[in-house]
């Protein structure tokens, strides 16, 4: 399988500090990879910087095999997509609209989602948080979308929901999606991804197929996740469950 999505030794921060160092990692074509770590650790600085909504401060990022350096709307064109916890729709514009700007075909968004048919004419804003997530998903989706990165979809969702959203993306991985998942519960992510990549303050500190980690799950809360001491703004954050798990 080609590598859709490279990153070598990229150097990623704000105003000029880079957070996330030395970072390598590769996303294939077909493969569900996730990113996990504690609060803080780095994962939503990687996914601006491979997204390219943040320029790298050193290292490259290829996609699709070539270095690039241009903005987002323009990888977008050449199908990378990020999909965000803050839900990209336009609150004012009706659900059939939102798809339209998103250059996505309403039809195939409502094969992935038909619980959407009914909700074309309704505005976005009026939607559930499910519901827009719905939107959001199936509009990276209907597009010729090669590279997904996802952080926190499933941020104050039911788990019927999550369910249901990562459904449609491990379909559209077995037809050749790659996917970069960054999710608080690091069980569910493991479940759901071939590999993962685990951060700590700003750097990859281990890596190997989800099996393999997942098999050291504890281990790895104890470890990595839960140093740095995740503040506690689940209830702030709209609901994440208080459970094990959630790094
Ligand atoms: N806009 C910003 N300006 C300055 N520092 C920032 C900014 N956004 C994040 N940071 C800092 O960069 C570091 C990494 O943050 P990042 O958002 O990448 O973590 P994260 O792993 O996504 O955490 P979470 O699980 O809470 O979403 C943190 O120390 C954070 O405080
Ligand atoms: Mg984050």
């Amino acid at each position: 399988m080609s590598v859709l999505l490279q990153a070598q030794g990229v150097d990623a921060g704000y105003k000029g500090h880079p957070f996330v160092r030395g970072l390598d990692l590769e996303v294939h074509e077909g493969e569900i990879v996730t990113l996990l770590g504690h609060n803080g650790a780095g994962k939503t600085t990687t996914l601006l910087a491979l997204s390219g909504d943040m320029a790298p401060l050193a290292g490259t990022v290829s996609f699709l095999g070539q270095p690039v350096r241009s903005p987002l709307y323009r990888r977008a064109r050449s199908g990378l997509a990020f999909v965000t916890e803050e839900r990209s729709v336009f609150m004012h514009l009706s659900v059939a609209e939102n798809i339209k700007v998103g250059a996505a075909d309403a039809e195939k968004v409502c094969e992935l989602f038909p619980e959407l048919r009914p909700l074309l004419p309704r505005q976005a804003g009026k939607l559930s948080g499910g519901e827009q997530q719905m939107l959001t998903l199936g509009r990276a989706l209907a597009r010729p979308t090669r590279m997904l990165l996802i952080d926190e979809l499933s941020l104050g969702l039911a788990p019927l929901v999550v369910e249901r959203l990562m459904e449609a993306v491990r379909r559209a991985a077995a037809d050749g999606l790659g996917v970069l998942l960054v999710e608080q519960h690091v069980e569910e992510a493991l479940r759901y991804a071939d590999r993962a990549y685990v951060m700590r303050r700003g750097k990859v500190v281990l890596e190997g197929p989800s099996t393999e980690i997942a098999g050291r799950v504890r281990e790895l809360e104890e470890a990595y996740l839960a140093q740095g001491a995740p503040t506690d703004t689940d209830g702030a954050q709209g609901g994440r469950p208080d459970g094990s798990g959630v790094v």
